[in-house]
């Protein structure tokens, strides 16, 4: 009898392909997520699991999945995930690192370039008739060459996101709570505190993961130290940022614009005032959303989700601490 594993969603064909050789599986096939009843239901009958960041996977869903042995996340974040009651009942939980990098870094890009020179802004502009001659004051936006870029979060994504900037001369600042003294010099980045970073940076990307330490990590007190030109990029997680605090920044021009891929809560509600800030872009949860990076995601989570049935190490598992003895 091969395993029995649930798919919260479809999955680029060829991670279908792959599990179909080894597994018996059950497929959610709706555009949107599964209800949390069904996803516990369902988890029930499952050896494994195939999961997504829409997917709330608590405590409660871990410990009333008896036969489950394996969750693979189609994601490298797994905040969504109770990792701990995971670890506790001993299943590992697989994730994609690495082959979303460079997507997630160029969409960073897009949209500091978008913010920087009101990209957005002037293809409405366009549509909307307005442009009546070349003037000299229309649209003007910001410098990115030679500017200062404020990185949080020093990881594969972080660090993607700084090689690109020294095509444009930038002064590249980066905190992380680990320093990375190597680092700095093959890319000639300066690590500096928090609040350095805050002050000083003319663009603040954001690529730490969301954990109880970084929830709300940029507030009122945050935005204040900005510079009143200062851009923010959020493509980590939506609750990085408190969004109300988002809100007055840039309402108040505290700071100059914002453009982020991830909100509090997702999809954000189409009353959000944010969606009236015309100094604000706002992308649906999409900077992994390349063709390449999203197959190659099917094809790891895949290879995460049979390995565990087979009882060997996930290549790539979240909570390696299940392996300790
Ligand atoms: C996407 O947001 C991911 O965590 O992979
Ligand atoms: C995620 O891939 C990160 O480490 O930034």
């Amino acid at each position: 009898d091969k395993p029995h594993v649930f798919i919260t969603r479809r999955i680029p064909d060829i991670g279908l392909e792959m599990l179909s050789e080894h597994v018996e599986i059950d497929l959610w096939e709706e555009e949107l997520p599964p209800a949390y009843d069904v996803l516990r239901e369902r988890t029930q009958r499952a050896d494994g699991l195939l999961c997504l960041l829409t997917d709330r996977i608590d405590k409660e869903l871990i410990e009333n999945s008896a036969r489950l042995r394996v969750i693979s996340q189609y994601a490298v974040g797994i905040d969504n995930i109770d990792i701990d009651s995971a670890t506790k009942r001993k299943i590992p939980v697989g994730h994609t690192p690495g082959v979303l990098t460079d997507a997630t870094a160029d969409f960073t890009w897009a949209l500091l370039m978008s913010a920087a020179r009101r990209v957005v802004e002037a293809d409405a502009f366009t549509r909307e008739g307005k442009w009546k001659t070349w003037g000299p004051t229309i649209l003007l936006g910001m410098d990115v060459a030679r500017s200062t870029l404020g990185i949080i979060g020093f990881g594969r994504i972080g660090q993607a996101v700084a090689r690109r900037a020294k095509g444009f001369d930038m002064r590249i600042l980066y905190y992380d709570n680990k320093r990375l003294p190597e680092m700095e010099e093959t890319l000639g980045v300066e690590y500096v505190s928090l609040e350095t970073l805050i002050k000083e940076a003319d663009f603040i990307s954001l690529h730490v993961p969301l954990t109880p330490n970084t929830y709300h990590l940029i507030g009122e007190k945050e935005f204040s130290m900005m510079k009143k030109e200062a851009i923010l990029i959020n493509t980590a997680r939506g609750s990085v940022v408190d969004q109300e605090a988002l809100y007055h920044a840039l309402k108040e021009r505290k700071i100059r614009g914002a453009a982020i891929d991830v909100t509090d809560p997702e999809p954000i509600p189409s009353n959000s005032p944010l969606l009236q800030l015309p100094n604000l872009i706002i992308t649906p949860h999409i900077a992994s959303a390349s063709v390449q990076s999203r197959t190659q995601m099917a094809v790891m989570a895949a290879e995460n989700l049979i390995a565990g049935l087979q009882g060997k190490r996930l290549p790539f598992c979240a909570n390696p601490q299940v392996y300790e003895k």
